[in-house]
């Protein structure tokens, strides 16, 4: 088997695009497959201004540390989510074509549905992968209010928090997850110790 992926990717390889100068195994350098007017560099990219990197630099830990001020109710998180989250999640976020969202079995037979209500511990991680993943095409568009709002949103179609529910920086943190308790601290010894 191993030989015959090998066969198949020398195969590949002779069929390629770029030429190669050198025998199967050695490393292709891909500047001879440059034009020799191409320049030295191609310029892409910018700087990485100080407000770029501050829409990346976000770490919200599991007892809320991190997180911004700013607030979103349910009825705010459903008009976001039908704007930014639906077409890859579903009008109910059930439905997909990405991630099934909401319809977690928390309680039914572990580890049931992998979703955010049947399996994330902490509610806080939502505020977290949302700012830095999600929508997942432009990620970074949401205000903290819109993001709390969606948040809020998710948890009441997980059955988690109220209709009425207000998230915030400091109710987010106090959302009791169903999953939270089947985690437990990996605390075995012998590996590489993570301290
Ligand atoms: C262009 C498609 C797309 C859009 C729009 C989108 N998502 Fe996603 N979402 C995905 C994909 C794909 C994944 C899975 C990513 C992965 O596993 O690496 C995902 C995963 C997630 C997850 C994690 C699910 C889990 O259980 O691991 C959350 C939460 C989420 N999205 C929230 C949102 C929210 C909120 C919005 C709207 C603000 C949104 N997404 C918009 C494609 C999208």
């Amino acid at each position: 088997m191993r030989r015959a992926l090998v066969v198949a990717g020398l195969a590949l390889a002779a069929c390629g695009p770029v030429p190669s100068t050198s025998s199967a195994g050695a490393v292709v350098d891909f500047a001879d497959a440059l034009p020799a007017n191409a320049p030295s560099r191609f310029e892409f990219g910018a700087e990485a201004s100080e407000a770029r990197i501050a829409l990346w630099d976000v770490d919200v830990k599991p007892d809320g540390e991190g997180l911004p001020l700013g607030s979103g109710t349910v009825a705010e998180g459903e008009r976001i989510f039908q704007m930014h989250c639906i077409a890859c999640h579903g009008p109910t976020g059930t439905e997909g074509p990405n991630d099934q969202l909401v319809g977690s079995e928390p309680w039914g037979e572990w580890p049931g549905s992998v979703t955010v209500g049947g399996y994330w511990p902490y509610a806080t991680t939502l505020y977290d992968y949302i700012t830095r993943a999600m929508p997942q095409l432009t990620p970074g568009i949401l205000t903290a209010d819109q993001k709390y709002a969606v948040i809020a949103f998710i948890l009441n179609r997980n059955g988690i928090v109220p209709e009425d529910a207000v998230m915030n920086a400091e109710t987010l943190p106090a959302v009791s997850m169903p999953a939270r308790d089947r985690f437990v601290v990996d605390d075995r010894q012998g590996g590489a110790q993570v301290r």
